[in-house]
């Protein structure tokens, strides 16, 4: 016996093809940012933290690199693990001209010109004290200090030929002063994405592994946000879009879906959101227990956080996602 219901949603999911029709989030190659570890010298280091990511060397970096971006994926963010000798309290390597970084963004723009080179700055695997910002003698995270080396940093990248810089530092007033430094320097053409929202997350305990970067002493709670604030993420969006951010990052993403939304609603910026190491982490080992489907558990990851609002993901499983969807 039929219900006489004239609204029946069932319709428009009977088939693959009206499921097709009416699907109203796209998730491609295009829309992903691929991160990717280095490190000094000549050998490629599987990170135990990570399972499935490695430190890249320069050589291998270029090579892992192009293949993505022959996959389909824009652009790469690059981390640097820095030998422990190089790492002072006043963080001075990550400004060197002949250092890790700037090195590799000459070797994937060379080899790669379309390829889009995003560049962390902060200054954590290049501090002593395993901070984002300077540290005083008493243990205060000093901002205005940290934002002259933030400068120095995102310049010497600049130099090197990054096209994007993006700040993870949670400074206040950093975007305006890489704006006014880069400029000052003529290169308006490089881009800023700020990470607008930057929670204090164990979300990020793998990455920290990965790099060895894990701060010595303390949290890092007076710099990144409160994972219970929603407004202070709107209030530090729009101070950075103020600022001169040209892109705007929620990081953590999955976990946070309900603040991309809300910044989604409030900007015109792009927004880029970051599935963090914890969350690629959580997925790979469930996955390797068996207990999950990683393509399908992952894809659903990368469709939740586009419809909450993010134009772009970074995403560990970037490579794997766009040899998917090629087929
Ligand atoms: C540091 C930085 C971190 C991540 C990206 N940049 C770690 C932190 O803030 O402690 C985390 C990324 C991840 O977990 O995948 N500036």
């Amino acid at each position: 016996m039929s219900l006489s219901l004239p609204i029946r949603p069932r319709r428009n999911r009977q088939s693959a093809a009206i499921r097709d029709l009416v699907r109203e989030t796209e998730i491609g190659p295009g829309h992903l940012i691929y991160p990717l570890f280095l490190q000094e010298g000549d050998v490629i280091e599987p990170i135990a933290s990570m399972p499935g990511c490695q430190r890249w060397t320069i050589e291998g970096l270029v090579k892992e690199a192009g293949e993505a971006h022959a996959l389909g994926i824009p652009a790469v963010v690059l981390f640097p693990r820095i030998a422990d000798d190089l790492k002072t309290p006043g963080a001075e390597e990550c400004f060197n001209p002949d250092g890790l970084v700037p090195r590799a963004i000459k070797a994937l723009k060379a080899a790669h010109p379309t390829l889009m080179v995003i560049t962390d700055v902060a200054l954590d695997p290049y501090n002593s004290d395993g901070h984002d910002g300077l540290v005083s003698e008493d243990g205060r995270i000093l901002n205005d200090e940290t934002v002259d080396v933030l400068c120095e940093q995102a310049l010497c990248h600049a130099r090197a030929g990054a096209d994007i810089v993006a700040p993870s530092d949670m400074m206040d007033g950093r975007v305006a002063a890489l704006r006014e430094a880069l400029d000052d320097e003529d290169f308006s053409g490089v881009s800023i994405m700020s990470y607008a929202a930057k929670y204090a997350s164990a979300y990020y305990g793998p990455f920290r592994g990965a790099l060895e970067s894990a701060p010595k002493s303390g949290d890092k709670k007076t710099y990144q946000m409160d994972p219970a604030n929603a407004r202070e993420a709107l209030r530090e969006a729009m101070l950075d879009e103020a600022e001169g951010a040209d892109i705007l990052m929620v990081k953590p993403a999955g976990p946070y879906l309900d603040i991309i939304s809300h910044l989604r609603g409030s900007t015109t910026l792009p927004i880029a959101a970051y599935q963090v190491s914890g969350e690629y982490l959580m997925i790979k080992s469930a996955a390797a227990a068996g207990w999950v489907d990683e393509e399908k558990i992952v894809y659903e990851s990368l469709i939740g956080i586009r419809r909450a609002g993010a134009d772009m993901i970074l995403t560990y499983f970037a490579k794997d996602f766009a040899k998917r969807a090629k087929g």
